[in-house]
């Protein structure tokens, strides 16, 4: 019997597939509470398989100890920044994400930002409930239009795209920005360049060494004073102290944030700084979508556990190590 850890409650209906699975048995933990790395490290030897969250440390620890009998460690998220796939790989763990399927609904939540910060809505509606509003006014709450703007896209895969999608109905002008060239329209090499021409900044790359603190002081510094910066990424990827900085010196406009750095906890400068619209990384948080994050991670470790290697593993080389 194949022994595969859900580490946190999972949608209703994710682990249907298993009913269908011959010889898995789901193990889970009576009370629905975050694994420290130390618990997953002490589990990993007993286990074939571990389905988890962004919010489960899948660290070098953990794949060592179930270096032998662990197979698969499938991600109910597209970002996997919380796990160590090289030493993944080393102990013979193949890796599974979810791309493609929260591409929209990402988008969506980065397209809601786009025009929350660019319209001042949260400081709006925050005034409107403490009954600071006294009527109508002609300069009040004065914010940037979104159509006709330009958009510059940090990062063009599946929910850069989808954004720019949405960004083109708005009559915006989009423009990305990839290390290698797309061969695409709107195409910017340099980052600087494209900071520089952007009304609206939006971050779509994945956490890694080289993203983190992509943007920080000098890359807020060549943006226009009336950009508007929205990131629905990863947190590191920006510098939040330098955004909260910019934000109270006037330096961009406004900025739509979804994702953190040290989440749950968000700067104290972040939180006091003029024209921040702040969301607790809902970005892929729907019924729909949550529910097929959940399902295809179920069904990628099972593929695994199966003998197969399916198409969002992220290093089918650890199956020929195993
Ligand atoms: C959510 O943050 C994801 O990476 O899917």
């Amino acid at each position: 019997m194949s022994r595969l850890l859900v580490t946190r409650r999972l949608p209703d209906g994710a682990l249907d597939a298993v009913a269908e699975a011959s010889g898995v048995e789901i193990v889970e933990r009576p009370e629905d509470k975050p694994f420290t790395p130390a618990e997953l490290a002490e589990a990993a030897g007993s286990l074939d398989g571990i389905v988890c969250l962004i919010t489960d440390r899948i660290d070098a620890d953990v794949l060592a100890a179930g270096k032998g009998r662990l197979r698969v460690v499938a991600n109910v998220a597209v970002g996997y920044d919380n796990i160590d796939v090289a030493a993944a790989t080393e102990a013979g763990v193949v890796v599974c994400n979810t791309p493609g399927l929260l591409d929209d609904t990402t988008a969506d939540l980065a397209f809601a930002l786009i025009l929350a910060a660019s319209r001042r809505l949260s400081e709006a509606e925050t005034d409107l409930r403490a009954g600071r509003w006294a009527g109508w006014e002609i300069d009040q709450y004065l914010g940037r239009d979104i159509h006709d703007a330009t958009l510059g896209l940090v990062g063009y895969g599946g929910i850069g795209r989808a954004v720019g999608r949405r960004a083109r109905g708005f009559g915006m002008e989009v423009l990305h920005h990839t290390r290698t060239p797309t061969g695409e329209s709107g195409w910017v090499g340099d980052l600087h360049e494209l900071l520089a021409r952007a009304d609206v900044v939006s971050l779509h790359v994945p956490l890694t060494a080289r993203t983190r603190h992509l943007i920080g002081r000098p890359e807020l510094d060549v943006m226009k004073s009336t950009a508007v910066l929205v990131n629905t990424s990863r947190g590191p990827v920006v510098d939040e102290e330098a955004v909260a900085e910019a934000l109270e010196a006037g330096r961009i406009f406004a900025a739509g944030l979804d994702v953190f750095e040290a989440e749950p906890a968000v700067h104290p400068r972040l939180l006091a700084a003029p024209r921040a619209v702040l969301t607790p990384h809902v970005g892929t948080a729907t019924v729909a979508t949550r529910l097929a994050m959940a399902r295809m991670a179920v069904r990628s470790a099972l593929a695994v556990l199966a003998g197969e290697i399916p198409d969002n593993a992220l290093n089918p080389e650890a199956a020929l190590s195993s």
